[in-house]
């Protein structure tokens, strides 16, 4: 039986954890690494597909009225000029005269004096954010072009297309997964705030009398996303009614979705009402208007829209934190990831008793076969011995660890193996002719 010690986790834990097992690692490590750059090893690239997989399950496929786009990355400049990120996506940056250090002078307590040597801090300024680069052999002006800082631009330029090729009715959504830079003057709390990050983005159009409605509901949706989908605990997310004085230049209501990560309660995602600025204002820069034309009753206008903007890091950072626990399991001291099933990155190991036992280990691949066919995430296991194997599958987070040992070979118990929980650490013998159906059934 397993007694619950303690939830809370320390980032030096789960950031030790993350390395120890192959989750996560610092971006260019052995060059001695790139300020806010991580690199995702093989179970934290499996927990952001699991994630992404179940974002793109509720609000893609579960719904018929969202339409995937995947736009390039680089974008015509003037785009970022119509956004308004050219001249408004930066934060104010104070340095200090004797280290030279830089900080946003919003995080700062004494916007006076420098946090790493004592010395004195130079006069505020803005630092735009955007990555900037140039396209093709010429280094003018005119090839000057922009890592996108958000995805969501790439759905506003593409409305026109989508209206086009789908002839899609309002309300409808537009949907995009894919990678986001920023210039973060201090990223920081390790995956939180990074220079390259992921993020999944809707932009949901509406009729402007009907977005209040649509905003709810698109509230709700985020809400299930995360306590359903990716099992959050409900008493560590919370929403902020942003005050009008601090919306994005954008924005007319913004929700943000906070959770309580072992730093502090940090955003995790953000709902905001941004609308009709973005199309309006790629339609007038543009000279192509951007319009919905309702069929049924003639009214030609701009439609309204909704966005949910969730960052892919951030929200596995929060299901890391949320799930890191330890315990005691038979006397011992242990780590483990709580996570559920449908998130985890191995949703089960299988494993001979012993790995010099050739009859062990042709069944044991046997039965891998057969689950790695059904399940995909499924790994073999035959490193150490059993119990090291058990800490090894605890701290990914494998919920189930199938043992194939003697008696699976051979008298009344032949053709079954057994199953260990990961939070319980409790066995069960079940048939391999069961086994599918079994996983299956405690995997809901
Ligand atoms: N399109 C709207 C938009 O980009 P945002 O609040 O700037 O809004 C949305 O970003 C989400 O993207 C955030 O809630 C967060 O999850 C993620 N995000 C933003 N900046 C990030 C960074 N530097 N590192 C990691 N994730 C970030």
């Amino acid at each position: 039986m397993s007694d619950s010690l303690n939830k809370t986790a320390s980032m030096d834990e789960i950031v030790s954890l993350c390395k120890r097992r192959g989750f996560i690692f610092q971006g260019s490590e052995i060059y001695g690494g790139l300020a806010g750059t991580w690199d995702y090893g093989p179970f934290g690239v499996a927990l952001k597909e699991n994630i992404k997989r179940l974002w793109w399950k509720r609000f893609v496929d579960g719904r018929e009225d969202m339409y995937p786009v995947d736009a390039a990355i680089l974008m015509n400049s003037k785009v970022w000029e119509a956004s308004g990120h050219a001249s408004g996506f930066s934060d104010p940056l104070v340095e200090c005269e004797k280290c030279k250090s830089r900080f946003r002078s919003d995080q700062l307590e004494d916007t006076t004096k420098c946090p790493n040597c004592g010395g004195v801090l130079g006069k505020e300024r803005q630092f735009n954010m955007m990555f900037k680069t140039s396209i093709g052999a010429v280094e003018d002006s005119a090839a000057t072009v922009y890592l996108r800082p958000e995805t969501a631009q790439g759905m506003f330029v593409n409305f026109k297309n989508i209206i086009d090729s789908i002839h899609p009715k309002l309300p409808f959504g537009m949907a995009q997964i894919g990678k986001a830079f920023r210039n973060e003057i201090t990223p920081r709390d390790f995956t939180f705030r990074v220079r390259e990050f992921e993020q999944m983005e809707i932009e949901y159009f509406t009729h402007p009398n009907e977005w209040e409605g649509q905003f709810a509901a698109l509230q709700e949706e985020t809400k299930k996303f995360f306590f359903d989908d990716l099992g959050l605990s409900k008493d560590a997310v919370h929403e902020y009614e942003v005050p009008a004085n601090d919306l994005a230049h954008y924005s007319k209501r913004t929700i943000d979705f906070e959770f309580d990560f072992p730093f502090g309660r940090k955003e995790l995602s953000g709902l905001a009402y941004r609308t009709d600025f973005d199309l309006k204002n790629h339609g007038d820069a543009s000279t192509v208007p951007l319009q919905y034309l309702d069929d049924a009753t003639g009214e030609k206008f701009i439609p309204h829209c909704i966005e949910p903007s969730f960052g892919l890091d951030r929200a596995a950072l929060a299901v890391l934190s949320n799930a890191y626990t330890k315990d005691a399991l038979g006397g011992e001291e242990r780590i483990y990831l709580k996570l559920k099933p449908s998130i985890a990155p191995v949703l089960c190991a299988v494993s001979p008793l012993l790995k010099n036992k050739p009859e062990l280990v042709s069944k044991a691949r046997e039965v891998f076969s057969m689950l790695k066919t059904e399940f995909g995430r499924v790994m073999f296991d035959d490193n150490g011995n059993i119990g090291k194997r058990y800490r090894r599958q605890d701290e990914i987070g494998t919920p189930f660890c199938i043992v194939i040992d003697f008696e699976t070979l051979e008298g009344e118990t032949k053709d079954t193996v057994t199953i260990r929980h990961r939070d319980s650490g409790e066995q069960e013998r079940v048939s391999i002719e069961s086994l599918v159906a079994t996983i299956k059934k405690l995997s809901v």
